[in-house]
């Protein structure tokens, strides 16, 4: 997509597509994933260049752009706050205008949504969320993706979040309104999620549990994550704490469908939010889960640098 049209579309949040962009995107997903698994060279994105601006640590996100984009016959320019300008306080909007002239695309992992917002203002070309602390859409992508891979159609579904109250549990929400299912959650009190920062329009999508127990009953998928996001280390003792009551293990499991899947973004604290037996037992898909970023972002670049194939 040349800079400056007006079809350009930035993902900085969950709900800045569609379901029926979102059903576009998992059939192409589905193919892609299918040619690269069959060792098929398919490379529409030879001499676009991805920026990856991390002011964060990762693993997934990092591996999965930069080989996405090489596979796809791109090349990535990876940056970090240490290593650029970037922390030595020159305007995000400045920034903004300088790496999008010379790259065809952004990815940046960040800590508030506005620097995002703010990027993506001044930018002349797309910008995908890498992990805000207010959301983590690529990875809710992935999660839905997998999810239809084991079990078809999220749609009517319920998904039980267990846990902090975070940029994940926001982006599940988001998630819920746009596909049409349903999310128990569940969190300790002071960790609640906050609907209108998601912005949902249909609130009938969120049901919350005081207990985790009474949120798995009957979900089709449980899901958590780490009690102290990045960001928040100096909360670390308070969280361990507040969250004992609200690890994931076979117990909670037990009371959700006999066929539920468990999904954690990764990484994960064993024996504190999920016990062993559950994110290394049978229900669990987070290897898939994390393979999956590499094939739902290829599709996703594909999308907001080409637009539709076919
Ligand atoms: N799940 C996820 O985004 O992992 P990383 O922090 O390793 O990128
Ligand atoms: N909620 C976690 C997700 C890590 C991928 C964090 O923001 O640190």
């Amino acid at each position: 997509m040349k800079p400056g049209n007006s079809l350009m579309k930035h993902y900085l949040q969950f709900k800045d597509l569609r379901a029926e962009e979102y059903a576009y995107l998992f059939d192409r997903t589905r193919i892609i994933k299918t040619r690269f698994k069959n060792y098929e060279k398919y490379q529409p994105l030879a001499d676009r260049t991805l920026a990856m601006i991390f002011e964060k640590a990762s693993t997934r996100t990092r591996v999965s752009f930069e080989a996405g984009m090489y596979q796809m016959g791109g090349s990535v320019v990876h940056l970090t706050t240490g290593d650029s300008q970037l922390g030595r306080a020159e305007p995000v909007e400045d920034s903004a205008r300088v790496i999008s002239r010379m790259v065809d695309l952004v990815m940046i992992r960040t800590y508030e949504q506005t620097k995002i917002e703010r990027f993506a203002a001044h930018s002349r070309v797309p910008v995908i969320n890498g992990l805000t602390n207010e959301f983590h859409p690529c990875q809710i992508l992935a999660d839905i993706f997998t999810f239809i891979e084991h079990r078809g159609s999220i749609q009517g579904k319920t998904v039980a979040w267990v846990g902090d109250g975070n940029n994940m549990a926001n982006t599940w929400l988001q998630a819920a309104d746009i596909l049409g299912f349903t999310l128990h959650v569940s969190t300790p009190s002071g960790f609640e999620l906050d609907p209108a920062l998601a912005g949902v329009a249909d609130p009938t999508c969120l049901k919350v549990f005081k207990s985790p127990f009474a949120a798995c009953e009957g979900a089709h998928l449980v899901t958590t994550d780490v009690w102290t996001s990045m960001g928040y280390e100096a909360e670390n003792e308070a969280r361990m704490k507040a969250f004992a009551d609200w690890c994931v293990d076979t117990q909670m499991m037990s009371l959700a469908q006999k066929d539920a899947l468990f999904m954690h973004c990764l990484p994960a604290h064993r024996g504190e939010e999920v016990a062993a037996e559950v994110i290394d037992g049978p229900q669990s898909v987070v290897w898939d889960e994390a393979e999956n970023r590499l094939h739902v972002q290829k599709a996703l670049m594909e999308y907001l640098l080409l637009g539709r194939i076919g």
